[in-house]
């Protein structure tokens, strides 16, 4: 049975979002298919996704000298103990469904404030004499993206969202990734439709395959 840990970013309703019109099509096709999947839910803007601050640093740097967890201050031990669930939840998984939207040529930075809390040392990736190696590599985890930007960007050199996504999950071995994008629904207006449709037909195939 497979783990599904499906991330949504955003702040609009379902309804005025097209991400997560799109995301929502590939979920109800994904669980038609695979009823017995077990699918969590993360919204990055209502689930609190600790930040690094101070606190995290200096709970960290404490932890590295050799300090208990029990004697960390309470701010640190709360704030580090949501990063390492957050951490577990995320090795925990199978496979991933990013829905995003593009923010000036990258994301939300609750993404980022998320993929910090993911991307821990001894977790996901440790360092060893060659560099840093993924520790979920070889175990046939996978991630999809479904991406919305209102102009067009893939391909160009100014994108940082979806070659961000990949190389960061690669970088935590994750190697198996694809992305579905609806572009230009802001730059063309009058084909936005057209551009959704593609989009929703190429979801509810990545539903059937996921
Ligand atoms: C703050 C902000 C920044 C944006 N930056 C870009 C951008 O850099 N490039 C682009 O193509 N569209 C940009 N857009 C447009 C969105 O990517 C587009 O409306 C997309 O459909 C949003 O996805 P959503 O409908 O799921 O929210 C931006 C929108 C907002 C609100």
């Amino acid at each position: 049975m497979a783990n599904i840990l499906f991330i949504t970013c955003n702040l609009k309703s379902r309804e005025r979002s097209r991400s997560l019109t799109i995301g929502n099509e590939f979920l109800t096709r994904y669980m038609g298919n695979y009823p017995e999947a077990r699918i969590e839910m993360l919204d990055l803007y209502r689930d609190h996704i600790q930040r690094i601050d101070v606190d995290v640093l200096s709970g960290w740097e404490k932890l590295r000298g050799g300090d208990s967890f029990d004697s960390l201050a309470d701010d640190e031990q709360r704030k580090i103990g949501r990063i390492g669930r957050l951490a577990d939840q995320f090795v925990a998984a199978d496979k991933y469904v990013f829905v995003t939207p593009m923010w000036n040529l990258g994301f939300p930075a609750e993404l980022k404030m998320y993929i910090d809390t993911v991307c821990i040392v001894g977790k996901t990736f440790t360092y060893t004499d060659r560099g840093p190696v993924g520790l979920l590599s070889g175990m046939g985890k996978k991630c999809l993206h479904i991406h919305s930007c209102g102009g067009f960007h893939s391909g160009s050199a100014d994108d940082h969202s979806v070659p961000y996504l990949k190389s960061i999950m690669g970088f935590m071995g994750v190697e198996d990734f694809k992305s579905i994008m609806v572009e230009g629904t802001d730059a063309l207006p009058h084909k936005a439709e057209e551009f959704m449709n593609k989009a929703l037909v190429e979801s509810r195939e990545a539903a059937d395959v996921f």
